[in-house]
């Protein structure tokens, strides 16, 4: 590793990689447990007390649903610890000089957007937006959630020690990387509202007639937009096979394409817990090798430039 890189990962706070990976798969695995939390119905498994379960620290006698969402709250506590200790690190860095006001800004992001993901999930709580509930403020607040998380990451990922000899999955100009950003933002919104479709209203049959019933005139808005989700994420994949514009490695394309099988199949089979974490799960992938691969050509200034 040449001095100049020896010197940038000095700087970068997860530099080490053993530290950087328990970041990031705590992370994932708070992701996949809320989507857990969801699918199996336990979001209200706490009725409205928040941070506590039914104001108790811990209770044998509680029910399966209820330990599922103590587990979420319980491990997100911890995160949130964690994330604390990192901006301490961060800050005390930055006042020795030895850290870049970049990276700073990132910490200080990272803590940031967990504070705001917890408030998110207490309002979700507090105000009854969980279970059951279809009010539309619920849609919104449940994407704006999921933004809140891939931001996070985003910043999280910026943070990784950075080695020049490894092979990220996309390579792409700048603009190119934005786009493909923008567009998997996108993706997930409608893939949350296809979540809260699916929950509600699991009646879809997949079938060109099942299509055209979800347009009927009685149907709530989320019905009629849960078809907008696998159509940006075909048109995503679609894009990325045809693009001359944006490399990518046979591996993105493996998650890509075990994510599209997965999107199908949560189609097919609604309500599927085990689908539906595993469509979560590629999910973090895809986003992650993004990130990484943007993050990796940052450092360098070394983004396709046609
Ligand atoms: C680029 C590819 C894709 C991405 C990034 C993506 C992303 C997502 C996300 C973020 C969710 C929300 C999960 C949650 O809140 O728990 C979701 C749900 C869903 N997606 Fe996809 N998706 C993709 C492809 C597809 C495809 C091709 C289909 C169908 C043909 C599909 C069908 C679904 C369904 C049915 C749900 C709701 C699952 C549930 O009941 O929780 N997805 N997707």
């Amino acid at each position: 590793m040449s001095k100049i890189n020896t010197a940038r990962n000095k700087s970068k706070p997860l530099a080490h990689s053993g530290l950087y990976w328990l970041f990031l798969l705590w992370t994932c695995f708070l992701v996949a447990w809320g989507a857990f939390v969801r699918a199996s119905g336990s979001g209200d498994g706490c009725g409205t007390h928040w941070p506590l379960c039914h104001e108790k620290w811990a209770d044998l006698t509680w029910p399966l649903q209820t330990w599922i969402e103590y587990i979420h709250r319980v491990t997100s506590g911890l995160y949130g610890f964690l994330i604390l200790g990192l901006l301490v690190f961060c800050i005390t860095k930055s006042i020795q000089k030895k850290l870049s006001s970049k990276d700073l800004l990132l910490c200080v992001g990272v803590f940031f957007l967990t504070l705001l993901e917890a408030l998110i999930g207490a309002f979700l709580v507090k105000k009854g937006y969980v279970a059951d509930d279809t009010s539309p403020i619920r849609a919104i607040i449940v994407g704006f959630h999921l933004l809140n998380t891939l931001i996070l990451l985003f910043f999280l990922t910026g943070l990784r020690g950075h080695d020049k000899d490894r092979t990220p999955l996309f390579y792409a100009s700048k603009p190119h990387f934005y786009f493909l950003f923008l567009f998997f933002f996108l993706i997930s919104v409608f893939g949350s509202w296809a979540s809260l479709a699916h929950e509600f209203y699991p009646q879809f049959s997949g079938s060109f007639a099942g299509i055209l019933a979800d347009f009927n005139a009685s149907s709530p808005l989320l019905v009629k937009l849960r078809i907008g989700h696998p159509i940006l994420a075909l048109a995503f994949a679609l894009f990325l096979f045809n693009s001359q514009k944006i490399h990518s490695k046979t591996l993105a394309f493996g998650f890509l394409f075990l994510q599209i099988i997965f999107g199908f199949l949560n189609l097919s089979f609604p309500g599927n817990w085990p689908l539906q974490i595993g469509h979560i799960l590629f999910y973090l992938a895809i986003w992650i090798s993004l990130c990484h691969s943007f993050w990796h050509y940052s450092a360098q200034d070394s983004f396709r430039t046609d």
